[in-house]
């Protein structure tokens, strides 16, 4: 039998989101620096009109695309299920920004009241509930939630990124003499391998369970939800203290993210 989706697992995920919002800033790699390339900015910018458009951010978590959003849209949502992440958010943007965006404490799968309204959906970082069963539902309920011509973009953690890393960490211990698995340990250790569970993409961290992708699986479950026009490319994250080993990593190309443009 086919278990149902468990109700339970959202409000614990919530809750262990809402934990982790004051010390997010700590914990989680920062799509939005300076020194990151992030294809997101440009597909914000190439959306002609902007100004008189409604776009939702979904899993804002402490906002820190609001105020881009609030500048250049006419109407702004901001939606996520940790009330703890929208209090952040709000007190990120202040009173006169947040009078201008209105926030929704639910969860991403429930968007029906939306339905064919937005022209721009952005997930960054959100799609990570670990039951591709909610995430094939949230697929959906956001591509329900746009207008014809509307697009749906964001980022995903990647999976094989994190492979990446592995590989470099063991293969700088290798040229350095270690034995083979004596650089396999070391390299585990350094990315916290015991935390993730590579095979199925899962990543679990003080109560979170997180989703990480790869790029077929994103553009499998894109499709499947029904986009018919998807574009893949990487957010570039500079090899710096933000990861383990990074600043003797910088010589290597970067490590990345997954970014996305979906449209119907
Ligand atoms: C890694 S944070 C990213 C937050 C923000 N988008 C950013 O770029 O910093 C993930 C956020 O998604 C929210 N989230 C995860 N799954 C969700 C779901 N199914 N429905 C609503 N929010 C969700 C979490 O509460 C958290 O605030």
């Amino acid at each position: 039998m086919v278990e149902p989706l468990r109700k339970n697992e959202l409000h614990n995920q919530a809750r262990h989101w809402s934990r982790h919002a004051a010390q997010y800033d700590e914990l989680f790699l920062d799509p939005y620096g300076r020194n990151v390339v992030n294809p997101l900015w440009e597909a914000l910018a190439a959306v002609p009109d902007a100004a008189t458009k409604t776009v939702a951010d979904f899993g804002c978590g402490t906002g820190p695309l609001l105020p881009y959003l609030v500048e250049r849209f006419a109407r702004v949502i901001a939606l996520d299920f940790a009330p703890g992440m929208l209090k952040r958010a709000g007190d990120r943007l202040g009173p006169q920004a947040a009078s201008r965006v209105t926030f929704f404490d639910r969860p991403m799968h429930d968007l029906a009241e939306f339905a064919g309204q937005l022209d721009v959906a952005v997930a960054v970082n959100s799609l990570v509930m670990p039951d591709v069963r909610l995430i094939d539902r949230t697929l959906r309920a956001i591509r329900a939630s746009l207008k014809p011509d509307g697009q749906f973009l964001g980022v995903v953690p990647s999976m094989d990124a994190i492979g990446y890393h592995l590989m470099l960490l063991m293969d700088q211990s290798l040229d350095q003499g270690l034995a083979p698995k004596e650089a396999q340990r070391l390299a585990a250790l350094h990315v916290e391998r015991r935390h993730y569970d590579f095979a199925f993409g899962h990543f679990h961290y003080q109560g979170l369970r997180q989703k990480f992708w790869r790029p077929f699986e994103l553009e499998y479950r894109l499709t499947k939800a029904g986009f018919t026009s998807t574009t893949l490319s990487k957010v570039l994250y500079p090899w710096d203290e933000s990861l383990a080993g990074g600043a003797a990593l910088a010589g290597f190309p970067p490590s990345w993210d997954w970014f996305f443009l979906g449209r119907l």
